[in-house]
């Protein structure tokens, strides 16, 4: 099929609001936007302001309405426990008004904050569609971060109840959340009012009198009553959830999602970027942790009448190499979505894809990357294995949905292996310099969005208008600041080659380098640090701590090392994959101080680097390369 797709962006360009007005009809509004866009209101301008609806409405109930009621909207698939479990749309939805029902007793009203805290369970997408139902936030929280993670989190929303789990399952170690939780609102100097907590069998939790509630217990009561808890109509400009990313400080960024626009966006790219029809199987392996998992596990599949995989496993290890193979026989999966890492890790174990002869793919029409950098290796061996198109596309937590990508929907443009092709209707992509001015083509620049954001793509940070402001859109007055670097090709081909902040990409994982300095500085032997990401085989990227102790410090720095790392994995979780910590005399650094970190990085990862002009010491640089010599870096 020849692309359409040159035609659709050039009739969003002419028209912008038009080609959104258009698409806000795959939509149920309870009250129909007469206007789509106002640049007036809000940091940069809000979509459909005067716009009614309900997102939870919009996923379940109107599907159930129009006949869809018995089609399963999630499959759950857990390796890690052995179960498997489908719910139809009709189910879902009764499960969705229970838990709204006992939100409601627990007196969370439109506009509160809740907390999800969870592993990969259907209760969590039934707790994120209750909060949507009567107008509630939801905030999810991943469960590899560590309890001051949480209470940062509990702290900036002021989370009214909290949704969590016993426990969630790890390959070989159940990670146990109830004392996370309970830790967090120890520290948090907000408390809610109560949690909900579901018992899972693998582990039973203590439970806080008065506070908490067995989830499953007040979720059958609810049933029992049965009493309908409808849809409440929120406006299309208010928060549906707040969802936090790293930022360039310790401090995580709360960004915000409304109801309108964002399902607006969403649907037109389940249909036409994704190439995804109603009724079929879509599967986002991620976690719904993080931004892809709300988008494209739980809101944009069932916004489209699809069915949506909720899989609780890994790549590798649960049991082989094999599991995404037997996931999409089982399940007729029509789309897969992963991180390239899953492919390394897939791949490492079985690198000539040898397992794929013992299962039947012949339902799979494509595979999508995204979340880092998809390296043309992993892409092309990918496609090798699956004969089925593998797609790069980029896009970030803050825009909610993609901003390049190759779009199957409207027709396939020609491959090029290392860009995720071309911008998507709705950005206008720039390559800008340092001074904001436009580079030419081919020329490494930072990549900026000219404003307005398309509809889905944050309006700002929750209650932090001002740092959205200075953070995002300060820098280029006019556009969004990605905070990635690239550039545009000849043929408008977009390339993403890194970022221009300290955020590095672990495992698909967004994690702020800044942050994991902060930690490291807090050892009581540490007087300065640097954290870097280095290149990994399998994650992309891991992050390697450098420290300089204070003077006179005579313990071993080995247990200093660990030391670290430990408390890295206290403070921020398991998922910063922080392992190596170094000690060494001093840092290199410019003559007016500025660690210089990517020569670091560059020597550790074994690429070629030049002696900065303006380096105050050379001699370090020498006694860094020899340290990491000693400990066999780069491998
Ligand atoms: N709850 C608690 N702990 C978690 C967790 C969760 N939800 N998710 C990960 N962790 C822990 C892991 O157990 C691991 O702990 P360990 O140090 O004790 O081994 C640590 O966090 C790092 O996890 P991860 O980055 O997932 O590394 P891994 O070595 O366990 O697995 C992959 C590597 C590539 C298999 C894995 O990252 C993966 O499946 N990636 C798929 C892509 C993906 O989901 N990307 C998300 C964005 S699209
Ligand atoms: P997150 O907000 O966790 O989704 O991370 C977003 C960041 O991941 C982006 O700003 C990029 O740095 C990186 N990223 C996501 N997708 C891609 C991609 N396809 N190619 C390169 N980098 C990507």
């Amino acid at each position: 099929m020849a692309s359409s797709y040159a035609k659709t962006y050039a009739g969003w360009k002419a028209d912008p609001e038009g080609f959104w007005s258009d698409a806000a009809g795959a939509i149920d509004w309870f009250k129909t936007p007469t206007r789509t866009f106002d640049g007036e209101d809000g940091v940069y301008g809000r979509w459909f302001p005067d716009g009614e609806t309900n997102t939870c409405f919009n996923c379940i109930d109107r599907h159930v309405a129009a006949g869809r009621g018995e089609q399963a909207a999630l499959i759950y698939d857990s390796p890690v426990t052995g179960q498997k479990r489908s719910y139809t749309y009709r189910e879902v939805l009764t499960q969705v008004e229970a838990v709204a029902a006992v939100l409601l007793g627990l007196g969370v009203d439109r506009g509160d904050r809740v907390i999800i805290y969870m592993p990969m369970v259907p209760e969590a997408v039934f707790a994120m569609l209750s909060c949507a139902r009567i107008g509630a936030v939801h905030s999810v929280v991943f469960g590899g971060f560590a309890a001051n993670e949480l209470a940062t989190r509990i702290d900036d929303c002021r989370a009214k109840v909290i949704i969590s789990a016993s426990c969630g399952i790890e390959p070989g170690r159940i990670v146990a959340y109830k004392p996370l939780l309970d830790a967090a609102i120890e520290l948090a100097g907000h408390k809610p009012a109560h949690c909900l907590v579901l018992q899972r069998p693998e582990l039973s939790a203590a439970m806080n009198d008065g506070r908490d509630i067995d989830f499953a217990d007040a979720v059958a009561g609810a049933l029992s009553e049965g009493v309908p808890v409808p849809c409440v109509s929120v406006g299309a400009t208010d928060p549906l959830y707040i969802l936090y990313t790293s930022g360039t400080t310790g401090q995580p960024k709360g960004v915000l999602r409304d109801n309108g626009g964002h399902m607006v966006a969403l649907a037109w790219s389940m249909q036409h970027f994704y190439g995804v029809r109603p009724g079929e199987v879509f599967w986002a392996a991620s976690d719904i942790g993080w931004v892809v998992g709300h988008s494209y596990i739980v809101y944009g599949p069932l916004l489209n009448g699809s069915t949506s995989v909720l899989y609780e496993g890994k790549p590798v290890g649960t049991p082989d190499a094999g599991a995404y193979w037997r996931v999409i026989q089982e399940h007729r999966v029509r789309v897969l979505f992963t991180a390239p890492t899953a492919f390394r890790a897939i791949r490492k174990e079985d690198s000539s894809g040898s397992l794929i002869a013992g299962y039947d793919l012949s339902s799979l029409r494509a595979l999508f990357l995204a979340g880092e950098r998809a390296d043309p290796d992993t892409l092309q061996w990918a496609e090798k294995v699956l004969h089925v198109p593998v797609i790069d596309h980029w896009w970030q937590t803050e825009t909610g949905w993609p901003m390049a990508g190759n779009p199957l929907g409207l027709g396939l443009l020609p491959v090029k292996h290392g860009s995720p092709t071309v911008p998507l209707p709705g950005y206008e992509i720039h390559v800008l310099d340092d001074a904001g001015h436009a580079v030419e083509a081919g020329a490494l620049g930072n990549i900026a969005v000219k404003l307005p954001l398309p509809p889905g793509c944050l309006p700002s940070f929750w209650n932090a208008d001002e740092r959205f402001r200075s953070a995002c859109l300060a820098e280029f007055p006019g556009y969004y600041k990605t905070a990635d670097a690239g550039f545009l090709d000849e043929d408008g081909y977009l390339f993403i080659m890194s970022r221009t902040d300290d955020i590095i990409n672990v495992a698909g994982h967004r994690l702020s380098t800044g942050a994991m300095e902060e930690v490291c500085a807090s050892h009581p032997d540490v007087a300065e640090c640097a954290v870097i990401g280095i290149a990994d085989a399998v994650k992309g990227q891991v992050p390697a701590g450098f420290l300089v102790l204070n003077s006179g410090v005579s313990r071993e720095s080995s247990m200093i090392e660990k030391e670290v790392v430990a408390l890295v994995r206290d403070r921020i979780g398991p998922v910063a994959a922080f392992k190596l910590a170094i000690c060494v005399k001093r840092l290199p650094k410019t003559r007016s101080g500025k660690i210089l970190r990517g020569t670091m990085q560059k020597i550790a990862d074994g690429q070629e680097w030049k002696m900065p002009a303006t380096i105050d010491d050379p001699a370090i640089l020498d006694e860094i390369t020899s340290v990491l010599t000693e400990r066999h870096l780069p491998v």
